[in-house]
């Protein structure tokens, strides 16, 4: 009988050999550890789920798979042979392709020549641009951007920005695809259209790597998924039968049930209106093309939650209230008095601090942390001559408050775990306690446990009586904390939901 037991599964063992694999991964910064013997391995045809906490390694080892990095320790092995990436070009010929966290896209070329960074079509050695703009408007349209192609990049929103960088990398005709957390950007019907673009890549064999902090989303699209935690794998595990609370325990290891349900898509009952003196009051607030009719008002020790899609108009509103756009028409009253901003100093010294939702745009890379910190209130740093000593010692004390990791003022923000940079940007704002503060997604790109860091701090500001305007396209930030909610669509208000029960589902039908 042995003797006619099929050769052992030879077969499926070269179905499920990997395109991919990484033996062994250390990589130290310094003194710092940010991989420690890790293995991972990538299927031909499967989307490879990666998640951890902020600063758990991911991005680092999806680098060093990407040729930005070299592991001080462990090996590479691309279909079976050990290779060695010294730069992202000789991945890229090897067929690797990489979104990066941080945009990589040049603001100043047109859409068409990031679509093509690199990888120009010629024809008789000359860059066609006709074609090179046709082939470009058909991909984006394929991914439901529909743009001028030459028109510069730098004009499109974020979300859009983030859509032609993954087109970039997608039709680049890359075998493996690393998306480094590609829809924390993204609107809602913009990430569906990703995710059915990376189903086609995988149904053509592509393997793709797929970084998300949203669970749901890699639990929607992941065949496998691992998990780093503290620089080490945890585990890797096929998706079948993996819930949302299983994932938060292998990454965090804590409350992980409880963490689960502060994000859980259930109702929230809103407290009964408050009756703070009223901080902030808009008057029918207008600007073409943004917004028109907004009023309302914002009380002392009130979290205002602002819930509306990408484009709603919402950052607009935060704009005019911090002196970067002027309303047409309507009033601004702070504090009973009427205001009309006209620059971001003028705002920052009536006591308003907003929050931008571009962190890209916000973080100095090449300085230190104490240094971005200082930067919004150097006028408050006395004198002429910049005295490094007590801007140290207040970033300290800020960077303790918000939780960043590592813990050191000294190190080069840019040196930071995404999550990490976002909470050094709302460490910028805390220095000087503002009047009102606007928060325009404060959790973007943050783990679970960090994003409850981040609301308890802001639950923390209002106790002290900030008034606080917090903006999210995403409903569960919004439902955590807010004592109000405002639903935003196309410019106008709404709904106002106040002293009830509200639910995603309720948001999302307003907005
Ligand atoms: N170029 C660098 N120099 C020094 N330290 C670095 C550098 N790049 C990353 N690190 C450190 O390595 C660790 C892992 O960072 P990494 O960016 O891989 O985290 P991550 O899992 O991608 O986190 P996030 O979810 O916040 O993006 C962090 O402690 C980070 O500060
Ligand atoms: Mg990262």
């Amino acid at each position: 009988m042995a003797s006619l037991a099929p050769e052992p599964t030879a077969v499926s063992s070269t179905a499920d050999a990997p395109i991919l694999r990484l033996g062994g991964v250390t990589k130290r910064f310094g003194g710092a550890t940010a991989l420690d013997n890790v293995d991972f391995d990538l299927r031909p045809g499967e989307i490879h789920g990666l998640i951890g906490e902020n600063g758990a390694g991911k991005s680092t080892l999806m680098k060093i798979l990407s040729g930005v990095h070299a592991p001080d320790e462990g090996e590479i092995a691309l279909r079976g042979e050990a290779v060695r990436f010294a730069s992202p070009a000789e991945a890229k010929a090897r067929g690797v392709g990489m979104i990066y966290q941080e945009l990589s896209c040049m603001p100043q070329l047109s859409i068409a020549e990031n679509v093509f960074l690199g990888r120009q079509p010629t024809s008789g050695g000359v860059v066609s641009w006709k074609a090179m703009r046709a082939a470009a408007a058909e991909q984006l349209g394929s991914l439901g951007l529909k743009v001028d192609p030459r028109a510069p990049l730098g004009s499109l929103s974020l979300g859009s920005q983030q859509m032609v960088e993954i087109a970039r990398v997608v039709f680049s005709g890359a075998g493996i695809v690393v998306l480094d957390e590609p829809t924390s950007a993204l609107s809602g019907p913009e990430s569906e259209r990703l995710f059915a673009a990376m189903a086609r890549l995988k149904a053509q064999g592509a393997s793709l790597v797929f970084i998300s902090h949203f669970l749901e989303d890699v639990l929607a699209v992941a065949d496998r998924i691992t998990v780093l935690k503290n620089s080490r794998k945890v585990a890797t595990l096929a998706n079948a039968g993996l819930t949302k609370a299983k994932l938060i325990e292998l990454m965090i290891g804590r409350d992980a049930d409880a963490l689960a349900e502060s994000y859980a898509a259930t109702g929230i009952d809103l407290p009964p209106p408050a009756a703070g003196k009223t901080v902030l009051s808009l008057r029918g607030l207008e600007a073409p093309g943004s917004f028109s009719d907004i009023s309302f008002d914002l009380h002392a020790g009130e979290i205002l939650g602002l819930f509306g899609n990408l484009g709603a108009g919402m950052t607009e509103i935060a704009r005019a209230l911090f002196g970067q756009v002027v309303p047409a028409a309507g009033e601004i009253a702070l504090d009973g008095k009427p205001i009309r901003p006209r620059t971001t100093r003028e705002s920052k010294r009536l006591g308003i601090a907003y929050l931008s939702e571009n962190r890209r745009k916000t973080i100095f890379p090449r300085h230190e942390v104490y240094k971005n910190i200082s930067l919004a209130h150097l006028d408050t740093l006395l004198g002429p001559v910049l005295r490094p000593g007590p801007e140290v010692a207040i970033a300290r004390e800020q960077v303790g408050r918000t939780g960043v990791r590592p813990a050191n003022p000294l190190l080069n923000a840019g040196n930071l775990s995404g999550g990490n940079q976002q909470k050094v940007v709302l460490a910028k704002w805390l220095t000087k306690r503002p009047k009102v503060l606007i928060l325009n997604e404060p959790t973007r790109g943050m783990d679970v446990g960090a994003k409850r860091e981040v609301l308890d701090l802001v639950k923390a500001l209002k106790a002290e009586g900030v008034a606080i305007l917090l903006l999210s396209t995403e409903p569960e930030t919004v439902l955590a904390e807010s004592d109000r909610i405002l639903v935003l669509s196309r410019g106008r208000i709404t709904r106002e939901f106040a002293g009830e029960t509200v639910s995603k589902d309720r948001l999302m039908e307003f907005a």
